[in-house]
């Protein structure tokens, strides 16, 4: 069996890199200057919303594993030696995710009339999404906390830090 704390941390940063890719899809998908700029524009493609499935799918398995990590933090024990405010920031996180689903699966059906609206709402939804996991990484990551001490005492590693933050 994988020991608790290997199945928080790798599921932890698995569930960083399915996020970006669930984020990313939609502008590389549909044109925009980012998917004309790639050559992914294909004049006899499918219909947006059917090109758009493995987005869905990225989204509802990251709810899923959202839901796994956490309840392994939970069931370990492990929740109970971080900082309390990181873990709101992941509950949040965790309720925000189920919204998501929600409004997301409502955007899929072709019919839809207010389309506009929820897909604005969908991307604030993303927005706050992304906040409230930093908190939670900035909070309760050994590995950010580390980046970020390491930051505020050693002069050498800040000047890579901000070289790092201003190139980003
Ligand atoms: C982790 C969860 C999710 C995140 C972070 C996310 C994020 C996004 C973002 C940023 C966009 C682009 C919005 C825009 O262009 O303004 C988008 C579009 C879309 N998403 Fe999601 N999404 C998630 C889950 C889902 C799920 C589960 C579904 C469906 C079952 C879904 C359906 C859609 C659809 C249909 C669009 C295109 C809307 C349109 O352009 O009309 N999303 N999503």
């Amino acid at each position: 069996m994988i020991p608790p704390i290997v199945f928080i941390t790798d599921s932890g940063w698995l569930l960083i890199a399915l996020l970006v890719t669930t984020i990313l899809l939609p502008p590389l998908v549909r044109p925009t200057a980012l998917s004309r700029g790639l050559g992914l524009i294909f004049p006899d493609a499918k219909p947006y919303l059917l090109r758009l499935r493995p987005h869905y799918w990225l989204g509802y398995l990251i709810a899923a594993l959202a839901l796994a990590h956490g309840l392994a933090a939970i069931t370990s024990g492990l929740s109970r030696g971080v900082d309390q405010l990181g873990l709101d920031f992941a509950v949040g996180a965790l309720i925000l995710l189920v919204a998501q689903l929600l409004i997301g699966r409502t955007l899929s059906e072709p019919w839809l009339t207010r389309r506009p609206e929820l897909r604005r709402w969908h991307f604030r939804a993303t927005l706050v999404l992304i906040i409230l996991i930093l908190g939670h990484l900035i909070f309760d990551s050994p590995t950010i906390r580390t980046i970020l001490r390491y930051e505020s005492q050693s002069p050498l590693v800040a000047e890579i830090f901000h070289r790092f933050i201003s190139a980003a």
